[in-house]
């Protein structure tokens, strides 16, 4: 499946560093929190669309009757099975945001975290969400704020024509809200630190970052976009 799937080589080719990623992103359960506080998942139906191994699906799960991850990369769909293999409320798809392999009306709350949903242009993933969220649903959107914190300025740094405004401006326009919420990488040493900046940025870019920035820590922002449907 190659139509319409947004290439991600950091998660593509490096799994297990993404991992490292994944368990230091945002330890003190922000995002989480923001979300659940907008719309509760306890006993609903959540799709994890754009899932790659499946690393927020077993969260999910805890408290959902149902997860769905949703993912068209072949070797990470793979991982997710495998991560989610005891845990029988959780099913797996192959599929992409602009062609949801989920039937109308069949979940309630969405949740997308760098996947796809960049902005302009993620419009047929938009129509898609608005078949399959129930009435009383919610979906979010997770992505950087490259206009806010060190993480932001160095995103900006690495995309330099990447107009944050713009993204806004889309997210409104079609009716989003937009919690900003402020994070953290928290990385459990030096080495795990360096090999994700590695996979998030070119070679010189991740030198000049890691030769400014020591510890194992980064403050980070990013924007939640919601709405109810
Ligand atoms: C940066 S990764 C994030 C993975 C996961 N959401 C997480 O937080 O661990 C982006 C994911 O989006 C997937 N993706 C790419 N194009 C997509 C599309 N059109 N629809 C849904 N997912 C897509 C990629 O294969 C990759 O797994």
């Amino acid at each position: 499946m190659t139509d319409g799937v947004v290439p991600s080589p950091n998660i593509w080719n490096h799994p297990a560093a993404y991992e490292l990623e994944n368990r230091g992103v945002d330890p003190d359960g922000v995002i989480e929190a923001a979300m659940h506080r907008i719309r509760p998942w306890a006993g609903a139906t959540v799709l994890d669309l754009g899932c790659g191994t499946g690393f927020h699906l077993p969260r999910f799960a805890a408290t959902a009757a149902a997860v769905i991850g949703v993912e068209p990369h072949p070797p990470l769909l793979a991982l997710a099975r495998n991560r989610c293999r005891n845990l029988p409320t959780v099913t797996l798809r192959a599929g992409t945001a602009q062609q949801l392999p989920v039937a109308d009306a069949a979940v309630d709350v969405v949740h997308a975290r760098w996947a796809y949903f960049f902005g302009p242009g993620c419009e047929p993933g938009l129509r898609e969400l608005a078949r399959v969220v129930r009435r009383g649903g919610a979906a979010f959107v997770i992505d950087n704020d490259a206009t806010r914190s060190t993480f932001g300025g160095w995103f900006q740094r690495s995309l330099p024509a990447y107009d944050p405004v713009a993204v806004e401006r889309f997210w409104a326009v079609n009716g989003w809200s937009r919690e900003p919420l402020e994070i953290r990488w928290d990385m459990a040493s030096r080495a795990d630190f360096e090999s994700v900046v590695r996979i998030e940025f070119a070679p010189e870019l991740a030198d000049q970052i890691l030769a400014e920035h020591p510890g194992t820590t980064v403050d980070y922002a990013v924007n939640l976009f919601w709405r109810h449907f």
